[in-house]
């Protein structure tokens, strides 16, 4: 075994005394090389650079003695080797207290047999090196603690949130089925009622109609409300909404417009400027993306200005057109670069009557296609909205 030691003595002949103590030590099997300094701040200045493997302490120093020798040390010197301290005959109660204060082991000068230190300085090492393992065991199974309540913490919060999501998928499941099929059936009925009205021949009872058209156009905006609300959220999840099929275009054109209540449905112009009878498409969500991009024209521009459905193609790259126009009032420049984003509501949006989620789920559904849609004013006034979703490969 070798080991580098630092003595710290002011005593040059204690230090001469320990030095050949050492080089006698070498025949118990200890090798060591040695570097004496006769001051504490001496001391210090060697170890802080560290490269010492054991120090032996002369408590009694010109700048420092007893115990306080010890802590200075301890206390200037964050990494300090393993300790081991030297007293004189009658401080040997000092010597005890500083293996209290942190040394490995002392030695009373003068009573000291070579076998006696080297069997001294091999225990220090030894004990040293055993809590610097241990110290570095502790340390790591801190950090596993810590880490595994982290883990712990983070599977727990990820638990509470799939929780929250099927609580929420199974209350967006509710409103589809409980609440949005009831509303269409009973929209059905008064569409019924109307019609037989109207089909009755005799004129109707004064004051019968008003109120049930009345009725009808509150539960077609509900209902529109309702769709926008649950494919926002259902959006959010993304997936399970099919990727696109092969769709007919005229049967996706008769559901949109069915979807538009019957009072506002003769103001819808229709072009079709396309050759193509079907397209690739995610039907239901384009659906409920034309039909916010209808209501929208038919909202913001006066009955009964016409609005525009045209559908167009182009080849390169394939691609199919939806354009709706409208003559209104046009969507100010200042509203056009948030227009898109969930809750924008213009000026002129009534209270009641929407939640700023049409475009928000028109450029949603567009993205889903990875297609484009732009707005443009309709001079002299009004609005087009074309929205271009690729078709075939690529
Ligand atoms: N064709 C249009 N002409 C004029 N303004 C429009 C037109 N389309 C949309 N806007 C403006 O953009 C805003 C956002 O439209 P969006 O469809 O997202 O929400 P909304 O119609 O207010 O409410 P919701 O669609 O939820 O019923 C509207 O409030 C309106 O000010
Ligand atoms: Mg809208």
């Amino acid at each position: 075994m070798s080991a580098s030691l630092l003595l710290i003595e002011d005593n040059p002949g204690d230090a001469r005394l320990i030095a050949a103590l050492l080089e006698d030590a070498a025949a118990f099997g200890l090798a060591t090389t040695l570097v004496t300094v006769d001051t504490l701040a001496a001391g210090i200045e060697r170890l802080r650079p560290g490269g010492f493997e054991l120090v032996l302490l002369d408590l009694g120093l010109p700048e420092s003695s007893g115990l306080e020798t010890v802590q200075r040390l301890r206390t200037a010197v964050p990494r300090l080797p393993p300790l081991v301290v030297l007293s004189g005959l009658n401080d040997e109660d000092v010597a005890v207290q500083a293996l209290q204060a942190g040394a490995q082991d002392y030695l009373v000068k003068g009573r000291v047999e070579p076998s006696a230190l080297a069997r001294a300085i091999r225990y220090a090492l030894g004990r040293h090196q055993a809590e610097q393992a241990l110290k570095n065991e502790l340390e790591r199974s801190r950090e596993l603690a810590t880490e595994r309540a982290a883990r712990a913490r983070v599977e727990g919060e990820s638990e509470s949130l799939r929780r929250l999501l099927d609580e929420r998928d199974q209350l967006l499941r509710l409103l589809a089925h409980e609440v949005r099929q009831p509303l269409h059936n009973a929209g059905a009925a008064l569409q019924s009622a109307l019609d037989a009205i109207a089909g009755a021949g005799t004129a109707a009872p004064p004051g019968v109609q008003p109120p049930l058209q009345h009725a009808q156009q509150v539960m077609a905006h509900v209902i529109g409300t309702l769709n926008n609300a649950l494919a926002a959220a259902l959006l959010l999840t993304a997936g399970g909404h099919g990727v696109p099929v092969d769709t007919d275009l005229d049967t996706l054109v008769a559901l949109v417009l069915g979807d538009i209540g019957p009072e506002d449905r003769g103001r819808v112009a229709l072009s079709i400027d396309s050759g193509l009878r079907t397209a690739q498409l995610q039907p239901t969500l384009m659906r409920l993306a034309l039909c916010n991009l209808l209501v929208n024209a038919l909202k913001y521009s006066p009955a009964p200005a016409p609005v525009q459905l045209r559908i167009v193609d182009r080849d390169d790259p394939p691609a199919l057109g939806f354009e709706v126009s409208d003559l209104g009032s046009g969507i100010d420049a200042a509203l056009l670069p948030t227009v898109f984003d969930r809750g924008t509501r213009g000026p002129d949006a009534r209270p009641g009557t929407g939640a700023g989620l049409g475009l928000y789920i028109v450029r949603q559904v567009t993205d889903m296609h990875r297609g484009s849609i732009v707005i443009e004013p309709n001079l002299p006034h009004g609005t087009i909205v074309r929205m271009w979703i690729p078709q075939g490969e690529g």
